[in-house]
């Protein structure tokens, strides 16, 4: 597109020319729509503005050196988008309408997706809630979807620069047996006042530990978390954080590229064992961490002011999965059909 600096987005909102929507009425979903606006009009008394009934998606589009552009991994995002429409009681959407209203946001805005070289990517962010009014405390009868694009750089400024990281045992993100495995907004709100702070001390983000004991490693807020240690690539196993589709992405591809995968409870001291660190996600890709500091205790931990070899190979196989440079051996990508 003309005049479009694509190498100065950071990750936020951009508005693009549509977004497609659907409706769940009377038992059913409608058909979609393309709308030009990026309003919203809504009841009230909403179940989504009263009783936090809503979930969302993130998930990327990028543009290859061979022109085609590819959704990474559409199937897995409409899947956790309709189990966290099962955990807080919402119309599920069915996986068709979710892939048709995401190919339809991206082809109508085909001229904000970012061109190869800018290593900016689109951002697709898929968005449900109980449109339907409702006073007591009760899942709606109406919900809305809603799918918006936009060209982003990288969550963290620092991009694959390592940065830091804090632990603060005052602040919780999900309960056990809450609502920390689905996408739903409560817990990026439960994020907010500790993200705040971190960032108000020169931390990326807030590691989150698990909220009964305070002793196993959670996840970041925008964020899962991995380590690694010697051939090992070592992920928390919790049942109060977001199951990344990235972090099972890298799973897969550590494991291919010979390593062993660990996915368990990962004691806070066990930091001291990892040579390398990281956050990983769709906005966040793999952002090396530099140090994690437990507020609580006054202990670093320091994994290096470079981002460690294996965190690099993993980051390089990633992208280049997403962007078509490297093979696709597990179908993680839909190409785009622009005809
Ligand atoms: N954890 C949380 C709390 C997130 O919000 C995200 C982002 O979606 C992730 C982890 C990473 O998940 P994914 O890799 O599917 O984007
Ligand atoms: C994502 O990685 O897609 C996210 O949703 C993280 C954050 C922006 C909420």
């Amino acid at each position: 597109m003309e005049n479009i600096n694509w190498s100065e987005f950071g990750f936020g909102y951009t508005k693009t020319d549509f977004n497609v929507r659907c409706t769940y009425k009377d038992g059913k979903w409608g058909e979609l729509e393309v709308s030009e606006s990026d309003q919203v009009n809504v009841h009230m008394a909403c179940t989504g503005l009263h009783y936090g009934q809503q979930a969302f998606e993130g998930l990327k589009a990028f543009q290859g050196p061979d022109g085609n552009v590819r959704i990474f991994r559409l199937e897995e995002n409409g899947k956790r988008l309709q189990n966290s429409c099962h955990g807080i009681m919402m119309a599920e959407l069915p996986l068709d309408i979710f892939e048709k209203a995401i190919l339809k946001a991206v082809q109508l805005n085909k001229k904000w997706i970012p061109p190869y070289e800018s290593g900016a990517s689109l951002y697709i962010r898929p968005v449900l809630f109980g449109s339907g009014a409702q006073v007591g405390v009760k899942p709606a009868a109406e919900y809305t979807f809603v799918v918006f694009v936009m060209p982003v750089g990288p969550y963290f400024k620092e991009g694959f620069k390592p940065t830091d990281y804090v632990i603060y045992r005052g602040y919780d993100r999900a309960a056990p047996q809450g609502t920390g495995c689905y996408k739903v907004g409560g817990n990026y709100a439960a994020s907010l006042r500790s993200g705040e702070l971190a960032h108000d001390k020169g931390y990326s983000a807030v590691l989150f530990l698990d909220s009964k004991e305070k002793k196993y490693i959670d996840e970041c807020g925008p964020a899962n978390f991995f380590g690694i240690e010697g051939n090992k690539y070592v992920t928390p196993k919790s049942e109060s954080i977001l199951p990344s589709i990235t972090n099972k992405s890298l799973c897969q591809i550590a494991e291919d590229l010979g390593l062993t995968v660990e996915r368990r409870p990962i004691a806070v001291d066990e930091l001291a064992n990892f040579n390398e660190a990281g956050a990983c996600g769709t906005a966040a890709v793999i952002s090396p961490i530099r140090k994690i500091v437990d507020a609580d205790n006054n202990i670093e931990y320091t994994f290096g002011e470079e981002a460690g070899e294996t965190s690099l190979k993993l980051y390089e196989t990633l992208r280049g999965i997403q962007y078509g440079t490297v093979e696709d051996k597990h179908n993680w990508n839909t190409i785009v059909d622009f005809e």
